[in-house]
């Protein structure tokens, strides 16, 4: 499925248009994950699409017994997610910090008839309301790792009494080659990260690295190993 890069319409906040979060890939646009910065518009305008248009195994697969809330989809990138919770009946707020991305995103949402906010931010700079959300999905996010764990923090603020978390990354085992590629993963949140500020309040649900549902086109298909975490929110 391509999406044409006309007739977008716009994402309907705009809390940052760059989502710098302090790094210097001032090397250019690395394949594989890409870029942590400012860069990731650049690297969508390269292409007409990037990611191959299917919702992300993980996300189907972890996320199909929930009872349909309020969701948050973080670095949604084209938003093949957003799209797919929305049509699960999903009430969806999707971020990126590319508007590009979301362009195509919503174009994506208006084929497919259904509604999603579209927030044109950074996920810490966005200052979405603490426990709102009954479903956070982080996939493959690149959010970076800093010593006050913000990222880690607003992840797991946003989640409503009940709600759950969903962050799924790339195998460490599966880095090599974002590595030649420039790209440290040692910068970013990894669910890992996550799982290790998890409090008495939340319960681990899955917590595994699992054979990827590899898509059929678009980036990162030579990653074959997703790990997974699942968290629920007692209260
Ligand atoms: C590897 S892509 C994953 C996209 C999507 N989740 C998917 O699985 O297809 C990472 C996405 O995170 C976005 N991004 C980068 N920095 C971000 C930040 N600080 N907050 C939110 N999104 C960010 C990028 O623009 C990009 O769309």
């Amino acid at each position: 499925m391509t999406y044409p890069e006309h007739d977008h319409t716009a994402p309907s906040h705009d809390h940052q248009a760059h989502g710098h979060q302090g790094h210097d890939h001032a090397e250019g646009v690395p394949r594989g994950l890409g870029p942590g910065d400012g860069d990731w518009d650049e690297r969508y305008a390269a292409s007409e699409q990037i990611w191959s248009g299917q919702p992300n195994g993980s996300l189907v697969s972890q996320v199909a017994h929930l009872e349909a809330g309020r969701a948050l989809d973080v670095g949604c990138g084209e938003g093949a997610d957003a799209v797919w919770l929305a049509r699960a009946g999903w009430q969806v707020t999707a971020l990126d910090v590319a508007g590009v991305a979301l362009g195509r995103a919503a174009k994506h949402a208006q084929d497919a008839g259904v509604a999603v906010e579209w927030v044109h931010s950074g996920l810490v700079e966005a200052g979405l309301p603490a426990g709102t959300f009954d479903l956070v999905n982080a996939q493959y996010p690149v959010l970076a790792r800093t010593p006050d764990h913000e990222s880690e923090h607003v992840l797991l603020d946003l989640v409503a009494p009940g709600g759950t978390l969903l962050v799924v990354h790339h195998s460490p085992a599966d880095m090599a080659h974002a590595r030649e590629q420039g790209w440290n993963p040692d910068e970013y949140v990894f669910p890992g990260d996550v799982a290790k500020r998890l409090g008495e309040d939340w319960v681990v649900e899955e917590d595994a690295t699992r054979p990827r549902d590899v898509p059929l086109s678009g980036g990162g298909m030579h990653h074959t190993q997703d790990v997974v975490l699942r968290a629920r929110r007692l209260r």
